[in-house]
């Protein structure tokens, strides 16, 4: 199973530039170009949060407009940027949304892999937490089929990057998800959004990749009193393959086009 992940691609309203500088629907558009263009095509696609940038109708209007050229199956969840309510409508033909609450879900019948929703934004805030609720909700569903590969996405990450000004909004009480995680080996993969930059680490046992954004980038800086920047890296998203006996295989892959093919050996 193939599954392509997208994420923070902060669309703003037709004609609008993300921070005054970038055409980050131009960039979403361009990733949703190549995704289209892979071969063998991804089973699926997911939407790690921050779709939009303020939350607004009219961004959630471009967002659709935009997503009308992605050929193949997607999921969605919200980030911090988006407006949960507003979100829900947006996606109201997206039957696997619930109608109230947390926008925690579970997918199955894409493939192989089961994907486990964990909505951990806090409406209003940037950070997110693990609640009681979301961590017992996670729990009857892994519990339900114990043996089923199974990718869990979340918007904030629940650890310390390293990067103060994103440690600063990471998602809050990892510790019950971690908690719960390690209780389910067949948890694969937990994937994230929200810090614009690929990292990955141990989580609970399993490993915690985060993705790029299909914008900006925020800088990766380790002092502890770094300030806040962000820069026009490559834009990039992830490619998670999984393959009964072997797993899943995370890439790391640039959007746009590059100079080759070269000669390999
Ligand atoms: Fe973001």
């Amino acid at each position: 199973m193939l599954i392509a992940q997208l994420s923070d691609p902060h669309v703003r309203p037709e004609g609008v530039l993300y921070q005054g500088v970038v055409d980050s629907n131009a960039m979403f558009a361009a990733a949703i170009v190549h995704v289209n263009a892979l071969d063998p095509r991804p089973d699926l696609v997911l939407l790690s949060g921050d779709l939009v940038d303020k939350g607004t109708a009219g961004e959630y209007t471009m967002l659709r407009k935009l997503l009308a050229a992605l050929e193949l199956p997607f999921l969605v969840i919200p980030g911090n940027h988006d407006d949960r309510e507003a979100f829900r409508e947006a996606f109201s033909d997206h039957a696997y949304l619930p109608a109230s609450g947390p926008l925690n879900y579970v997918a199955e019948g894409y493939g192989a892999v089961r994907i486990a929703a964990l909505d951990v934004t806090l409406p209003g805030l940037h950070h997110g937490t693990v609640t009681p609720a979301g961590a017992q909700w996670l729990e009857e569903v892994l519990a339900a089929d114990s043996s089923r590969p199974t990718l869990i996405m979340m918007h904030q990450p629940p650890f310390e990057s390293g990067v103060p000004y994103l440690d600063a909004y990471l998602c809050r009480d990892g510790g019950r998800l971690a908690e719960v995680v390690s209780r389910h080996p067949a948890v694969e993969r937990i994937v994230c959004g929200h810090v614009h930059r690929f990292m990955m680490t141990r989580f609970g046992g399993t490993t915690l990749c985060t993705a790029p954004s299909t914008t900006t980038a925020i800088a990766l800086q380790l002092k502890t009193d770094a300030l806040p920047q962000s820069f026009v890296e490559p834009p990039a998203f992830l490619l998670h393959h999984w393959r009964p006996g072997i797993g899943m295989v995370t890439h790391f892959n640039p959007i746009g086009a590059f100079p080759g093919p070269y000669p390999f050996a």
